[in-house]
């Protein structure tokens, strides 16, 4: 099937504010240079926005991504769940044509699409309210013949029960979602037989169908409002935030003028007690491996290094010139009280353990790019110069 953008395309596109927050949250997920990993997530929100995917939403993709436009669209021409014509200004349905769904009655199912909306998948209805596609399995095969209808999934089908659902949404109503035939969930049709509630415990709709009811975007088109933006790795929400790289950045900010305070740690190669033993060298011993003594005598010694509760002068170094330190690195470097090459030039092997210990999300890099030699190397630059 060829996937082609539609022939008539609007003047421009622009994402909400709130969605444009979204999409700068996302992108600042990635590390620097990386931001095209972004693509799906804005894509998505952008059809999520407008329905469907145009030529402007696209272009305006790539150039927020730095990435190429044909980059994008061949991104999105080779996901059938972009649209990239226009659907229905209420709703868009989709069915799952799909073996638990086929031999359950989904080709009724198209039938009332045919009839109710248009005769063929993707045209819009006459009143443009309406468009329907067949899809592939949605995962709801224990729920079959079923349709998703915007964001929610509308299951255990009829004819009958699906043409009333339809003709609720033209109505301007928006049915609650889930099973249409009384079910709650995806038990067996005569009751469950197990997991039973226990007694005095019930819930009027299962959680899918709840959180839909709560959050009432089932065919809204999504503007950022719906649900509050949680961007827990940029602190302060700041457009220069970095993402998380470990567990400290999950956890509020520091005032400046507080010493580094480095939160949970891994206690890989620390004593577990006053034996001197590590955890992983106890449970190493359990499992029979390595004996006692030399499991002990072969953990790495860690040593915090020095660390500086401000950089000298106000001015620190360039610490993005030593390979394997990127902008993230570098700010978590600074959260830790060290600024300068002179610092990193200092360390051994203790402290070098100590640092990677610290880094989760590029542990092992400062012993494997040796950022001491880089760092001598640029001290003694400075030295000299
Ligand atoms: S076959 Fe229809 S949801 Fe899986």
């Amino acid at each position: 099937m060829l996937r082609r953008l539609h022939p008539e395309q609007p003047e421009s596109f622009s994402f909400t504010p709130d969605n444009h927050a979204w999409a700068e949250a996302q992108i600042s997920k990635y590390p620097a240079g990386r931001q095209a990993s972004a693509v799906i997530p804005l894509l998505w929100r952008a059809q999520e926005q407008e329905g469907w995917l145009s030529r402007p939403a696209i272009e305006e993709i790539g150039r927020m991504l730095d990435m190429a436009y044909i980059r994008v669209l061949e991104v999105a021409t080779f996901y059938f769940m972009f649209q990239l014509q226009p659907v229905g200004s209420l709703a868009h349905v989709q069915v799952c044509g799909t073996t638990s769904c086929m031999i359950c009655g989904a080709e009724d199912l198209i039938a009332v699409c045919r009839e109710k909306i248009a005769p063929k998948a993707h045209q819009l209805s006459g009143d443009g309210r309406f468009s329907w596609e067949e899809v592939e399995c949605l995962g709801a095969c224990a729920n079959a013949p079923m349709v998703q209808i915007g964001k929610d999934y509308y299951e255990d089908l009829t004819t009958e029960s699906f043409g009333a659902l339809l003709d609720r949404f033209a109505a301007g109503e928006v049915p609650l979602p889930g099973p249409q035939s009384g079910r709650f969930a995806a038990e067996p049709a005569g009751g469950a037989t197990s997991l039973v509630p226990e007694e005095g415990e019930s819930a009027a709709h299962n959680a899918s169908v709840t959180l839909a009811r709560d959050i009432g975007d089932t065919i809204r088109r999504i503007d950022g409002t719906e649900v509050p933006l949680l961007t827990p790795w940029r602190k302060g929400n700041t457009a220069d935030a970095q993402p998380p790289r470990n567990r400290d950045d999950l956890m509020p900010p520091s005032s400046p003028a507080q010493a580094p305070t480095p939160g949970p740690r891994s206690s890989e190669g620390k004593p577990a007690d006053e034996t001197g033993v590590t955890e992983q060298a106890a449970e190493a011993v359990e499992m029979g491996r390595p004996k006692n003594g030399q499991a002990a005598q072969s953990a790495p010694h860690v040593s915090e290094p020095a660390r500086l509760g401000a950089p000298r002068e106000g001015r620190p170094d360039d610490l993005q010139r030593i390979t394997g330190i990127d902008a993230g690195i570098e700010g978590l470097l600074h959260e830790m009280g060290i600024y300068h090459y002179e610092q990193i030039a200092e360390w051994g092997p203790a402290e070098i353990a100590w640092v990677d210990a610290h880094l989760e999300g590029a542990g092992g890099r400062a012993s494997r790019d040796d950022w001491t030699g880089q760092a001598q190397a640029l001290r003694d630059g400075q030295t000299e110069s």
